[in-house]
Protein backbone atom coordinates (compact mmCIF):
# COMPACT_ATOMS: atom_id res chain seq x y z
CA UNK A 1 0.00 0.00 0.00
CA UNK A 2 2.66 2.78 -0.86
CA UNK A 3 3.96 3.71 -4.17
CA UNK A 4 3.21 3.71 -7.68
CA UNK A 5 5.71 5.09 -10.46
CA UNK A 6 9.47 5.93 -9.52
CA UNK A 7 8.79 10.13 -7.67
CA UNK A 8 4.97 9.26 -7.86
CA UNK A 9 3.10 9.17 -4.91
CA UNK A 10 0.04 7.13 -4.86
CA UNK A 11 -2.24 5.74 -2.13
CA UNK A 12 -3.48 2.57 -2.66
CA UNK A 13 -6.89 1.55 -1.24
CA UNK A 14 -8.42 -1.80 -0.45
CA UNK A 15 -11.97 -2.48 -0.69
CA UNK A 16 -12.49 -6.02 1.06
CA UNK A 17 -16.68 -7.09 0.95
CA UNK A 18 -18.38 -9.79 2.78
CA UNK A 19 -21.05 -11.61 2.23
CA UNK A 20 -22.76 -12.97 4.98
CA UNK A 21 -25.08 -16.06 4.37
CA UNK A 22 -28.25 -16.80 6.37
CA UNK A 23 -26.85 -19.18 9.26
CA UNK A 24 -23.26 -18.68 9.21
CA UNK A 25 -21.83 -19.02 11.93
CA UNK A 26 -19.88 -15.66 12.76
CA UNK A 27 -17.74 -15.90 15.96
CA UNK A 28 -16.49 -13.22 18.36
CA UNK A 29 -13.49 -14.86 20.30
CA UNK A 30 -10.99 -11.90 18.45
CA UNK A 31 -13.20 -9.31 19.61
CA UNK A 32 -12.16 -6.69 22.91
CA UNK A 33 -14.02 -7.18 25.53
CA UNK A 34 -15.51 -3.53 25.05
CA UNK A 35 -16.38 -4.78 21.13
CA UNK A 36 -18.05 -8.23 22.93
CA UNK A 37 -20.07 -5.73 25.92
CA UNK A 38 -21.22 -3.92 22.75
CA UNK A 39 -21.82 -6.40 20.62
CA UNK A 40 -24.13 -7.72 23.50
CA UNK A 41 -25.83 -4.27 23.94
CA UNK A 42 -27.38 -5.03 20.69
CA UNK A 43 -31.03 -5.97 20.81
CA UNK A 44 -31.18 -7.19 17.51
CA UNK A 45 -29.45 -10.26 16.39
CA UNK A 46 -29.24 -9.53 12.77
CA UNK A 47 -27.46 -5.66 13.76
CA UNK A 48 -25.17 -7.55 16.14
CA UNK A 49 -24.12 -10.17 13.75
CA UNK A 50 -23.43 -7.20 10.85
CA UNK A 51 -21.37 -5.33 14.21
CA UNK A 52 -19.30 -8.72 14.96
CA UNK A 53 -18.31 -9.37 11.37
CA UNK A 54 -17.59 -6.28 10.87
CA UNK A 55 -15.17 -6.20 13.48
CA UNK A 56 -14.05 -10.00 12.44
CA UNK A 57 -13.51 -8.73 9.04
CA UNK A 58 -11.13 -5.37 10.22
CA UNK A 59 -9.35 -7.39 12.40
CA UNK A 60 -8.34 -9.76 10.41
CA UNK A 61 -7.71 -7.36 7.21
CA UNK A 62 -5.72 -5.12 9.47
CA UNK A 63 -3.57 -7.77 11.32
CA UNK A 64 -2.63 -9.65 8.03
CA UNK A 65 -1.48 -6.18 6.80
CA UNK A 66 0.69 -5.44 9.66
CA UNK A 67 1.73 -9.12 10.86
CA UNK A 68 0.18 -9.29 14.30
CA UNK A 69 -2.55 -11.03 16.07
CA UNK A 70 -6.10 -9.72 15.22
CA UNK A 71 -6.62 -9.66 19.49
CA UNK A 72 -3.58 -7.55 19.76
CA UNK A 73 -5.29 -4.69 17.71
CA UNK A 74 -6.46 -1.52 19.45
CA UNK A 75 -9.61 -0.16 17.78
CA UNK A 76 -10.36 3.21 19.33
CA UNK A 77 -13.56 5.22 18.69
CA UNK A 78 -13.58 8.87 17.82
CA UNK A 79 -16.41 10.49 19.90
CA UNK A 80 -18.46 10.67 16.98
CA UNK A 81 -18.43 7.08 16.79
CA UNK A 82 -15.60 6.83 14.08
CA UNK A 83 -13.27 3.90 15.06
CA UNK A 84 -9.38 3.92 14.32
CA UNK A 85 -6.31 2.08 14.93
CA UNK A 86 -4.61 3.91 17.80
CA UNK A 87 -1.34 2.95 17.47
CA UNK A 88 -1.13 3.08 13.83
CA UNK A 89 -2.03 6.58 12.92
CA UNK A 90 -0.84 6.00 9.22
CA UNK A 91 -3.29 3.43 8.17
CA UNK A 92 -7.14 4.41 8.10
CA UNK A 93 -9.66 2.73 7.75
CA UNK A 94 -13.69 2.32 7.20
CA UNK A 95 -16.60 0.37 7.66
CA UNK A 96 -19.94 -0.21 6.03
CA UNK A 97 -22.51 -2.75 6.65
CA UNK A 98 -25.90 -2.94 4.85
CA UNK A 99 -28.25 -6.70 5.42
CA UNK A 100 -26.16 -9.11 4.93
CA UNK A 101 -23.08 -7.41 3.08
CA UNK A 102 -20.48 -5.25 5.01
CA UNK A 103 -17.19 -3.82 3.17
CA UNK A 104 -14.11 -2.02 4.65
CA UNK A 105 -11.90 0.03 2.95
CA UNK A 106 -8.09 0.58 4.09
CA UNK A 107 -5.21 2.85 3.09
CA UNK A 108 -2.45 3.96 4.76
CA UNK A 109 -1.07 8.12 4.09
CA UNK A 110 -4.73 9.20 3.47
CA UNK A 111 -8.14 9.34 5.35
CA UNK A 112 -10.92 7.19 3.87
CA UNK A 113 -14.32 6.74 4.10
CA UNK A 114 -16.89 4.25 2.73
CA UNK A 115 -20.63 3.64 2.47
CA UNK A 116 -22.40 0.63 0.71
CA UNK A 117 -26.72 0.73 0.12
CA UNK A 118 -28.49 -1.70 -1.43
CA UNK A 119 -30.06 -1.21 -4.98
CA UNK A 120 -33.42 -1.23 -3.40
CA UNK A 121 -32.93 0.58 -0.79
CA UNK A 122 -35.84 3.18 -1.26
CA UNK A 123 -38.53 3.48 -3.49
CA UNK A 124 -39.27 6.07 -5.89
CA UNK A 125 -41.52 7.80 -4.10
CA UNK A 126 -39.16 7.48 -0.53
CA UNK A 127 -35.78 8.90 -2.70
CA UNK A 128 -38.43 12.01 -3.76
CA UNK A 129 -38.57 12.48 -0.58
CA UNK A 130 -35.74 12.37 0.93
CA UNK A 131 -33.81 13.79 -1.84
CA UNK A 132 -34.32 17.80 -0.48
CA UNK A 133 -32.31 16.67 2.40
CA UNK A 134 -29.34 15.61 1.17
CA UNK A 135 -29.48 17.19 -2.63
CA UNK A 136 -28.27 21.15 -2.99
CA UNK A 137 -29.76 22.94 -5.03
CA UNK A 138 -28.08 22.71 -8.10
CA UNK A 139 -28.27 18.64 -7.63
CA UNK A 140 -31.86 19.11 -7.19
CA UNK A 141 -32.52 20.96 -9.92
CA UNK A 142 -30.43 18.29 -12.23
CA UNK A 143 -31.91 14.86 -10.73
CA UNK A 144 -35.42 16.72 -11.23
CA UNK A 145 -34.67 16.38 -15.21
CA UNK A 146 -34.58 12.49 -15.25
CA UNK A 147 -37.65 10.16 -15.16
CA UNK A 148 -38.34 7.95 -11.54
CA UNK A 149 -36.63 5.46 -11.70
CA UNK A 150 -33.05 6.85 -13.65
CA UNK A 151 -33.75 9.67 -10.89
CA UNK A 152 -33.61 7.32 -7.54
CA UNK A 153 -30.42 5.78 -9.13
CA UNK A 154 -28.93 8.76 -9.73
CA UNK A 155 -29.91 9.69 -5.82
CA UNK A 156 -28.73 6.54 -4.55
CA UNK A 157 -25.21 7.44 -6.45
CA UNK A 158 -25.09 10.59 -5.07
CA UNK A 159 -25.64 9.28 -1.44
CA UNK A 160 -23.38 7.32 -1.35
CA UNK A 161 -20.80 9.56 -2.23
CA UNK A 162 -22.01 12.22 -0.16
CA UNK A 163 -22.04 9.68 2.92
CA UNK A 164 -18.65 8.50 2.46
CA UNK A 165 -17.27 11.88 2.46
CA UNK A 166 -19.11 12.57 5.39
CA UNK A 167 -17.73 8.96 6.91
CA UNK A 168 -13.91 10.52 5.78
CA UNK A 169 -13.88 13.86 7.90
CA UNK A 170 -15.50 11.52 10.67
CA UNK A 171 -18.54 13.63 11.26
CA UNK A 172 -21.02 11.48 9.46
CA UNK A 173 -24.33 13.30 9.41
CA UNK A 174 -23.67 15.86 11.84
CA UNK A 175 -22.28 17.70 9.17
CA UNK A 176 -25.00 19.00 6.52
CA UNK A 177 -25.23 16.64 3.55
CA UNK A 178 -25.75 19.57 1.11
CA UNK A 179 -22.72 21.04 2.14
CA UNK A 180 -20.76 18.04 -0.06
CA UNK A 181 -20.13 19.44 -3.38
CA UNK A 182 -18.94 18.23 -6.43
CA UNK A 183 -16.11 20.06 -7.97
CA UNK A 184 -17.18 21.05 -11.56
CA UNK A 185 -16.70 19.43 -14.48
CA UNK A 186 -16.15 15.93 -12.78
CA UNK A 187 -19.33 13.02 -13.85
CA UNK A 188 -21.32 11.84 -10.78
CA UNK A 189 -20.07 8.71 -10.21
CA UNK A 190 -16.15 9.11 -10.10
CA UNK A 191 -14.76 12.48 -9.32
CA UNK A 192 -13.72 14.97 -6.60
CA UNK A 193 -15.85 16.66 -3.95
CA UNK A 194 -15.16 19.23 -1.18
CA UNK A 195 -16.28 19.45 2.15
CA UNK A 196 -15.09 22.49 4.04
CA UNK A 197 -12.93 23.88 1.60
CA UNK A 198 -10.81 20.26 1.52
CA UNK A 199 -10.72 17.94 -2.08
CA UNK A 200 -11.34 14.60 -1.62
CA UNK A 201 -11.26 11.55 -4.48
CA UNK A 202 -14.69 9.58 -4.78
CA UNK A 203 -14.87 6.46 -6.31
CA UNK A 204 -18.11 4.64 -7.04
CA UNK A 205 -19.65 1.35 -8.16
CA UNK A 206 -22.17 -1.48 -8.16
CA UNK A 207 -21.24 -5.10 -6.46
CA UNK A 208 -23.71 -7.31 -8.47
CA UNK A 209 -22.76 -11.03 -7.71
CA UNK A 210 -26.00 -13.04 -8.13
CA UNK A 211 -25.67 -13.80 -4.42
CA UNK A 212 -27.70 -11.02 -3.52
CA UNK A 213 -29.54 -7.99 -5.35
CA UNK A 214 -26.64 -5.95 -5.54
CA UNK A 215 -25.13 -2.70 -3.91
CA UNK A 216 -23.78 0.73 -4.97
CA UNK A 217 -20.69 1.35 -2.94
CA UNK A 218 -18.56 4.63 -2.50
CA UNK A 219 -15.22 5.09 -1.45
CA UNK A 220 -13.80 8.74 -0.59
CA UNK A 221 -10.01 9.70 0.14
CA UNK A 222 -8.92 12.79 1.23
CA UNK A 223 -4.90 13.91 1.98
CA UNK A 224 -4.05 12.16 -1.25
CA UNK A 225 -1.69 13.51 -3.56
CA UNK A 226 -2.27 11.81 -6.65
CA UNK A 227 -5.94 9.82 -7.33
CA UNK A 228 -5.99 6.66 -5.19
CA UNK A 229 -5.46 2.72 -7.00
CA UNK A 230 -7.99 0.44 -6.09
CA UNK A 231 -7.69 -3.00 -5.19
CA UNK A 232 -11.22 -5.32 -4.62
CA UNK A 233 -11.10 -8.18 -2.58
CA UNK A 234 -13.67 -10.54 -1.85
CA UNK A 235 -13.47 -11.90 2.16
CA UNK A 236 -13.62 -15.23 2.94
CA UNK A 237 -12.87 -15.08 6.49
CA UNK A 238 -15.87 -17.77 7.49
CA UNK A 239 -15.46 -20.00 5.13
C1 LIG B 1 -21.52 7.58 10.45
C2 LIG B 1 -22.94 7.30 10.00
C3 LIG B 1 -23.25 8.10 8.74
C4 LIG B 1 -23.05 5.79 9.74
O1 LIG B 1 -24.37 5.47 9.40
P1 LIG B 1 -24.87 3.94 9.22
O2 LIG B 1 -26.21 3.99 8.65
O3 LIG B 1 -24.65 3.21 10.49
O4 LIG B 1 -23.94 3.49 8.08
P2 LIG B 1 -22.81 2.44 7.74
O5 LIG B 1 -23.24 1.03 7.87
O6 LIG B 1 -22.35 2.90 6.42
O7 LIG B 1 -21.61 2.70 8.75
C5 LIG B 1 -21.51 2.16 10.03
C6 LIG B 1 -20.05 2.14 10.41
O8 LIG B 1 -19.47 3.43 10.21
C7 LIG B 1 -18.44 3.63 11.18
N1 LIG B 1 -18.73 4.90 11.83
C8 LIG B 1 -19.51 5.16 12.91
N2 LIG B 1 -19.51 6.49 13.17
C9 LIG B 1 -18.72 7.06 12.23
C10 LIG B 1 -18.32 8.40 12.00
N3 LIG B 1 -18.73 9.41 12.75
N4 LIG B 1 -17.50 8.64 10.93
C11 LIG B 1 -17.08 7.63 10.16
N5 LIG B 1 -17.41 6.33 10.34
C12 LIG B 1 -18.23 6.06 11.38
C13 LIG B 1 -18.50 2.45 12.14
O9 LIG B 1 -17.47 1.55 11.81
C14 LIG B 1 -19.86 1.86 11.88
O10 LIG B 1 -19.89 0.45 12.00
P3 LIG B 1 -19.86 -0.26 13.44
O11 LIG B 1 -20.90 0.42 14.26
O12 LIG B 1 -20.18 -1.69 13.13
O13 LIG B 1 -18.50 -0.06 13.95
C15 LIG B 1 -23.97 7.71 11.10
O14 LIG B 1 -23.83 6.85 12.21
C16 LIG B 1 -23.78 9.15 11.54
O15 LIG B 1 -24.12 10.09 10.85
N6 LIG B 1 -23.19 9.37 12.71
C17 LIG B 1 -22.99 10.76 13.16
C18 LIG B 1 -22.38 10.81 14.45
C19 LIG B 1 -23.34 10.31 15.51
O16 LIG B 1 -24.54 10.37 15.42
N7 LIG B 1 -22.74 9.76 16.53
C20 LIG B 1 -23.52 9.17 17.60
C21 LIG B 1 -22.81 7.97 18.12
S1 LIG B 1 -21.41 8.47 19.08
Amino acid sequence: MKTGQPGEETVQVELHSLHLSDGLPVPDSILSEAEKSRAAAFRSCSARRLFVAGRVLCRSVIANLLGCAPQALCLAITPSGRPYLRDYPDIDFNLSHTKDRIALAICRGARIGIDIERLDAFSEKEASEIMPMILSEQELNQVHQLDGRHRRDVFLACWVQKEAALKCFGQGFLVDPQSVIPTPGNTTLEGRYQVSGEALFIHSGRISDGESRGFQWAIATSNATAWPQWQHHKSGIFF
